[in-house]
């Protein structure tokens, strides 16, 4: 086992004895320990490579994922990690979110970045603002990177908050450009960051500020592609059902490739109620003091839901080009996969999952998850 393993397995065991701690001091230390794990546990590359069964693999836009099941954008913010992730047996990687300009995220009482975990309810809170180097270091650290078949490299991008969008708009592109000029095979548009101005407070809606942007992407990157180079706009969880098929209508149009659903969420008075007991007083503190975007179990109903709906929606669509619905928020289990699959939804990511499975099973979580899927077919298969 090694030392990060090893940490990590300590801290989430003594987890729980978060509901005997003032919360401040909680997210306090949680905060710290993360900033100092974070960068260690991406250059841990473990000795053994796991390589999961072929017929676990899904194609899609013509790439290869070995495994339906890869990190969420945000745990590496700086694209370290690729080395490791693929030696574990993930289906792919992303990098990011990066902005056009560094950003420090969010500091505040001498917190940067806060953030906590709710381990009874298997959930978390960030309000990290979106701390990042910028598109031009990160693209350049992943060109350097040996990619293994069946791990796409992937980047996420956001424009740059509190911009205005004349100069916002050519800046996120000639990001874009950079990270295909690195080599990158897919990108996501973050459009649901809750932590930071632009992003609609983390609510998906048809504004005028999206779909200049997504004009903006269409015309002066989608169409001049020279490659396969599939974009993946990423929405909301707490996006309404009921404008999915309008937003996917216009993702579709512009000539996007996917749809993740989706980012954190902000539905703090409804999702309380399924907050666990002992975790309730560590959640209003963070809630009512930062705010924040919520993860992990709490929302495995709705990214099950929601992107389920998404894949009803575009099938109705019948888009001429490939669109896939990548799920993501609160795919924690084996049995989130597959319920995915029967939905038809084929392809997930993990990120409050990812780092349980991680402090449970090490180095070996892709393989004990790969273990665990059942052979599935989506309903709408005969
Ligand atoms: C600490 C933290 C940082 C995150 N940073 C980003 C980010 O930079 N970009 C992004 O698109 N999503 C970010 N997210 C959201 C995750 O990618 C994911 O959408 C969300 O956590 C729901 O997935 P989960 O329930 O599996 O955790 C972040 C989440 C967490 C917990």
């Amino acid at each position: 086992m090694s030392l990060i393993e090893l940490l990590a397995k300590s801290e989430f065991a003594l987890r729980t004895a978060s509901s005997i701690m003032p919360p401040s001091l909680v997210v306090r230390a949680f905060t710290a320990g993360r900033n100092i794990f974070l960068p260690r546990f991406a250059q841990d590359v473990p000795a053994v490579s796991f390589v999961p069964p072929s017929d676990q693999g899904v194609t899609a836009w013509g790439l290869q994922f070995r495994f339906p099941l890869w990190n969420a954008a945000g745990m590496f913010k700086k694209g370290y990690g690729y080395d490791v992730v693929a030696a574990q047996g993930a289906g792919a990687f992303v990098a990011g979110t990066t902005t056009s300009r560094a950003r420090a995220g969010n500091v505040v009482r001498g917190i940067a970045w806060p953030s906590t975990q709710y381990p009874n309810s298997h959930s978390a809170s960030n309000w990290m603002g979106l701390p990042n180097e910028g598109h031009t270091a990160v693209a350049s650290r992943l060109s350097k990177v040996v990619k293994v078949p069946g791990c796409p490299l992937g980047a996420s991008v956001s424009a740059e908050p509190g911009l205005d969008a004349e100069q916002a708009i050519p800046e996120l592109i000639e990001g874009m450009q950079r990270y295909a000029d690195a080599g990158v095979d897919y990108l996501e548009l973050n459009e649901s960051c809750p932590n930071v101005p632009g992003h609609g407070g983390g609510h998906a809606a048809l504004d005028e500020g999206l779909l200049s942007r997504l004009d903006a992407v269409a015309q002066s990157f989608l169409v001049k592609r020279t490659r396969t180079l599939p974009v993946v706009v990423k929405l909301s969880t707490d996006t309404s059902l009921d404008q999915l098929p309008a937003l996917l209508s216009a993702l579709i149009e512009r000539g996007f490739d996917g749809v993740i659903l989706g980012n954190t969420s902000t539905r703090y008075a409804e999702l309380r109620e399924h907050v666990h007991h002992d975790d309730r007083k560590l959640y209003d503190y963070f809630t009512s003091t930062y705010g924040g975007g919520i993860s992990g179990q709490l929302l495995r109903t709705s990214s099950l839901l929601s992107s389920a709906t998404a894949v009803r929606a575009v099938q109705e669509i019948n888009p001429s080009h490939e669109f896939n619905v990548i799920r993501c928020g609160g795919v924690m289990t084996a049995d989130d996969v597959t319920a995915s699959m029967v939905e038809g939804v084929r392809l997930n990511q993990w990120y409050v999952g990812y780092f349980e499975g991680f402090a449970q099973h090490g180095h070996k979580l892709y393989r004990e998850m790969s273990a665990c899927i059942r052979p599935t077919r989506a309903r709408t298969e005969s």
